[in-house]
């Protein structure tokens, strides 16, 4: 068994710290497992710029991997050999630190369940080209994860996106995830190692975290606050003006109620069984992106004409604005 820490704060910093508490217990709960620890700060991780290789490559036969050579390379193979997996990202503004987003941008839509799924089933037709078989399997293998989002501010509402937006990073590749951890309130704690509570409850994450990967995913138990979403156990919710509201995380829908001073969201199975970590969630959006090229593609055809027309404000656009 392999073990991952991936730690995107600086150089034995708080984040490292809790990660490789995480690990000490992890190792414990997996003895004769491989541990790696990778701490992201200085390393090159570009941004996704959007250029559509990875699955272009795909559709043609190949595999998805990134055309962009960086250091992402040696961090993704980390994460695609490891079984069992622990982040930790300190808060800059309000979320994780932007390097921990570009891992996701590049790591995760890469390694969509139901997008490559969809490929290799076409492959197996005959309706897409390429050898299902020679597809790397083991990018879609199974793998726990549980994340640490550590913040400098005592009050919480300085690390509201911190410990959801952590979420991003596994669910496209139906990561299973055990836990998460608010590390909030660093300015107080000073240093990690001065709080033995804190440490101990990371050290039982990890330890759960290795633990979970010998366990069928219907015995997993959550390790972290219930929270409202029943399937990420995260706070945040997008309203509309009615009693529905949806885990912008997940992305099902929930009735709100409210008894005495209390507030209740009831997430039917059907929703839960919809959210976006899941099989059938991540079907729905491969389906969506699926539609794409035969709606907008008939209305660009048909546009033909007046396109480089319209266009001409936009290509010409410093001289435009100036005139
Ligand atoms: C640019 C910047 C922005 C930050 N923004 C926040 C913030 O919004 N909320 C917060 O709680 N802490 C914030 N912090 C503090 C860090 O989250 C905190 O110091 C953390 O422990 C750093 O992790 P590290 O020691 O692992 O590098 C910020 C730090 C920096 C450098």
């Amino acid at each position: 068994m392999k073990i991952l820490g991936l730690s995107f704060g600086r150089h034995l910093g708080n984040t490292d710290m809790l990660v490789m508490e995480a690990l000490y217990g992890a190792k414990e709960g997996a003895k004769d497992a491989e541990v790696t620890f990778i701490n992201t700060n200085r390393l090159k991780i570009d941004r996704c710029i959007g250029c559509g290789a990875c699955s272009t490559n795909l559709e043609k036969g190949g595999d998805n991997d990134c055309i962009i050579k960086d250091d992402m390379q040696m961090v993704e193979n980390a994460v695609r050999e490891a079984d069992c997996i622990i982040v930790g990202a300190p808060v800059y503004v309000l979320q994780p630190v932007g390097q921990f987003k570009n891992v996701v941008d590049r790591f995760s839509c890469r390694h969509d369940v139901s997008a490559i799924n969809w490929v290799l089933d076409k492959r197996r037709t005959g309706e897409m080209p390429g050898d299902p078989d020679a597809y790397p399997q083991e990018r879609l293998k199974r793998r726990t994860v549980s994340y640490i989002s550590v913040g400098g501010a005592v009050t919480k509402n300085w690390v509201s996106m911190g410990c959801a937006t952590m979420h991003l990073f596994g669910f496209p590749a139906m990561m299973k995830v055990v836990g998460n951890f608010d590390a909030h309130g660093m300015g107080h704690v000073g240093i990690p190692v001065l709080d033995d509570d804190l440490m101990a409850r990371v050290h039982e994450m990890g330890k759960q975290t290795a633990e979970a990967f010998f366990k069928d995913d219907k015995d997993m138990e959550w390790y972290g606050p219930e929270g409202t979403c029943p399937v990420c156990h995260q706070d945040l919710l997008m309203v509309n003006g009615t009693t529905t509201v949806e885990c912008p995380i997940c992305g099902i829908e929930g009735k709100i109620s409210i008894e005495g001073d209390k507030l209740k969201v009831d997430f039917p199975k059907e929703q839960q069984e919809r959210a976006r970590g899941t099989f059938k969630g991540l079907r729905e959006h491969t389906a969506e992106i699926q539609s794409f090229g035969s709606v907008c593609g008939p209305k660009i055809q048909s546009a033909n004409d007046k396109l480089p027309q319209l266009m001409e404000k936009f290509k010409k656009f410093d001289e435009y604005i100036h005139t």
